[in-house]
């Protein structure tokens, strides 16, 4: 049996060449925490795909006799990164049986983030991503007849192994990663676009991520999705995430804000809930956090505002909120959240429709 991610056809010759792509960041509403190997979620989870928090990657491709390994360089923001070079030689292991070509190239990878490489936004999901994209542009340009549903496909397949969160930043507003029994087409292998009716009040949303802490994290997500195994809440957890996620499909259609606002909390405290009772256990979130969300409900208490708050496996707090109440909280923040931000420093970012190509 041929599977469906196996290079189907190579009918052109493509000596050199290069391909650049803008892929973005996400923001999971129902989180994933747990997986199997290889990157195999332990429940779905569903997510924004955000704009302005990019990686802008190009990759020049050069023929050369194949090789058993990918040949290659890493530029990070202009100067060579020895150092990145371990977790992109791991992620071409991964891909290898489905781009087995790449080892007839040498490739020379230029990166940069939009946001500070030491903001502690995680850069994974964009810059997986992002490598995907160049790469499914040479299988293109190999096999040109290869449809876009099945290139975004395959993308996001080839950066699920990188990482992955990295699964759901091809494509946008929202985008589903895991098979869930009542979602038509999920799977566990790549992000599907959400393909429900969005209603009018969650389109065009708003994430404003306020930098709490720009160092680097005590506990990776590798190591916190490893003590998911043996956590003694995990089959309930995956049970919850995957009902959150149907809940939420109903929500987005039908526009119910406060049901939203409820959900999504929820969501992202209950990821911090695994870590605190994980073994060993740690805290990631600081006491800004904490100041944060606490200013946030009073703040919502007091307006009747729509925002809320989401966190990923960091410190840092997303502020989701209508584009049409924009200004209300763009001020709220400046005035009362910034001053808990290292260096006053945010991020206004929002909803996007997947990355693009640049060259
Ligand atoms: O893609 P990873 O392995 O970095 O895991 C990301 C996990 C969360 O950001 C915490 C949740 C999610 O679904 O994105």
């Amino acid at each position: 049996m041929v599977f469906e991610f196996d290079v189907q056809t190579i009918s052109k010759e493509v000596a050199e060449a290069s391909f650049s792509w803008k892929s973005p960041s996400n923001i999971a509403l129902v989180k994933y925490w747990g997986k199997s190997h290889p990157q195999i979620p332990k429940n779905a989870s569903i997510s924004f795909t955000l704009k302005n928090s990019h990686t802008i990657t190009k990759i020049d491709f050069k023929k050369k006799a194949e090789s058993d390994k990918v040949s290659f360089d890493f530029i990070f923001e202009g100067k060579k990164k020895d150092d990145f070079k371990p977790k992109i030689e791991s992620f071409f292991e991964r891909i290898d049986a489905f781009c087995p070509y790449l080892k007839q190239y040498h490739l020379t990878i230029s990166s940069e983030n939009s946001f500070p490489h030491s903001s502690g936004i995680a850069s994974s999901a964009s810059g997986m991503s992002a490598m995907a994209l160049c790469i499914m542009s040479l299988e293109k340009a190999l096999n040109p007849s290869l449809t876009e549903a099945d290139f975004n496909k395959k993308a996001s397949f080839l950066a699920r192994l990188g990482s992955g969160s990295a699964s759901r930043s091809i494509e946008g507003p929202l985008v589903i990663w895991g098979a869930h029994a009542e979602i038509e087409g999920s799977s566990d292998l790549f992000g599907i676009p959400f393909a429900g009716k969005i209603h009018d009040n969650f389109k065009n949303y708003c994430d404003t991520i306020l930098l709490v802490d720009k160092g680097q994290k005590q506990v990776s997500s590798t190591v916190g999705h490893q003590l998911m195994h043996n956590h003694p809440f995990a089959s309930q957890r995956f049970e919850q995430a995957n009902e959150n996620l149907l809940k939420l499909t109903t929500i987005l259609e039908n526009g119910d804000q406060k049901a939203f606002i409820n959900l999504v909390e929820s969501e992202a405290l209950t990821l911090h809930a695994m870590m605190l009772t994980s073994n060993p256990y740690f805290i990631l979130m600081k006491p800004n956090t904490l100041e944060i969300i606490n200013a946030l409900w009073a703040f919502r208490e007091r307006t009747q505002s729509n925002i809320c708050f989401t966190l990923d496996a960091g410190a840092n707090v997303h502020v989701l909120y209508p584009k049409s109440e924009e200004k209300m909280v763009l001020q709220f923040i400046e005035d009362e959240l910034s001053r808990f931000c290292e260096k006053n420093h945010y991020i206004c970012d929002e909803v996007s429709s997947g990355a693009e190509q640049l060259l």
